[in-house]
């Protein structure tokens, strides 16, 4: 395992509190279909979970972005929906829908065809694609490690299928909040499982996507968001002391405060709709934040781009911050607006 010290890694540093003139930099999604060379590769898959399982592509995925731009941090190309897969809820992805599952429709359906433990085994593949991406990462890159939060992963889980607002899931935690805890906590101890093993197969830090944190009212964001992260942080880091990880709370508001004060996070991803001044007094004097240029602004380019570029920067300068979007860069996003976007970061 090609490893360099701590020391030597930027955003590792941030993480650990320390602020930069210029920020460390990558992208959520920056692997992905804006770029002609992802296309290329994932065209030669026959399916996109096949992708996410054959090590040789699903490394040279995450490897592409770092080639073409220098990012100081790569993120695993996989997918949040191996849990439910690995759990035994089969997952595909069909071309325009996004995924398929065959939804959950009671704790009784629940405790029958979810395994209850994490077959290890099926995501051996994952954990090879992670070493295979060490060996070839620059000293300097971060290498980052990913799972979905339990609410948005039992999201899926649970509707069978994207829905914009998670509403089957929120009237289940009205209707039958044990069938909703049942499979929370069984995602809360494979997701402490899967963490594990990804920094044990060589990741330096993970991040926690919870995408559907702005579904949750105020009282559910404690329940179904807060204390799940918060066990699945405190499980990770009774296997790897010190584990670094980043909790990302897109659409929760004020509620990144929390994810900042509760969960126990080295930092918290800032999703674009916050407004970066009052995230700076209000966030970033608890943790390290992270974002959060709107995406559409790096579609836009021009001026557009540097003025959204320029306030993101002036508003968490001199405090400890990972520069990123907002939320995950599209398919329509012209590469040349990503390097301007860098060299302007830069300064170069
Ligand atoms: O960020 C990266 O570059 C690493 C890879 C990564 C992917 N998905 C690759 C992917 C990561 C970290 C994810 C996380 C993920 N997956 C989330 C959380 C982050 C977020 O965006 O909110 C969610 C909710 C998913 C579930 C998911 N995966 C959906 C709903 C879809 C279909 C929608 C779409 O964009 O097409 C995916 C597919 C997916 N995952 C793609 C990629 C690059 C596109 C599919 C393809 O290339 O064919």
């Amino acid at each position: 395992m090609a490893s360099s010290p701590a020391h030597d890694r930027k955003l590792l540093r941030v993480l650990d509190g320390e602020a930069f003139d210029i920020p460390p930099i990558w992208i959520m999604r920056q692997a992905g279909r804006y770029l002609p060379e992802y296309r290329e590769l994932r065209a030669k898959a026959a399916s996109f979970m096949d992708f996410c399982y054959t090590p040789s592509m699903a490394a040279e995925a995450t490897l592409q972005p770092i080639r073409r731009y220098g990012f100081d941090g790569a993120i695993l190309f996989s997918d949040i929906l191996v849990i439910p897969d690995a759990l035994g809820q089969k997952v595909s992805f069909h071309e325009g829908e996004g995924p398929r599952l065959d939804p959950l429709t009671s704790i009784e359906d629940a405790k029958k065809r979810l395994s209850g433990d994490l077959d290890l085994e099926r995501l051996q593949p994952v954990f090879e694609t992670i070493e295979r991406v060490r060996g070839g990462l620059p000293a300097e890159t971060t290498f980052l490690g990913f799972c979905g939060a339990p609410w948005t992963v039992a999201g899926y889980m649970i509707a069978g299928k994207s829905t914009p607002e998670l509403a089957p899931s929120r009237l289940l935690a009205y209707r039958d909040p044990a069938f909703l805890q049942f499979v929370i906590d069984q995602l809360v101890a494979a997701s402490i499982k899967y963490l594990v093993k990804q920094f044990r197969s060589g990741v330096d830090a993970v991040q926690i996507f919870e995408s559907f944190a702005g579904a949750l009212t105020a009282e559910g964001i404690g329940r179904w968001s807060i204390e799940p992260i918060r066990r699945i942080i405190e499980g990770v880091r009774r296997e790897v002391p010190g584990a670094r990880i980043i909790v990302f709370g897109r659409g929760s508001g004020s509620g990144h405060i929390r994810y900042a004060a509760e969960t126990g996070a080295n930092a918290v991803g800032l999703d674009w709709s916050v407004d970066g001044d009052w995230a700076a007094k209000n966030v970033q004097t608890i943790k390290p934040v992270q974002g959060n240029l709107d995406p559409l602004a790096v579609v836009a380019g021009g001026e557009a781009l540097d003025q959204g570029v320029d306030k993101v920067l002036k508003s968490f300068g001199g405090r400890p911050h990972i520069f990123n979007l907002g939320h995950g860069i599209v398919p329509e996003t012209p590469p040349a607006h990503v390097e301007r976007l860098v060299n302007r970061i830069r300064r170069v």
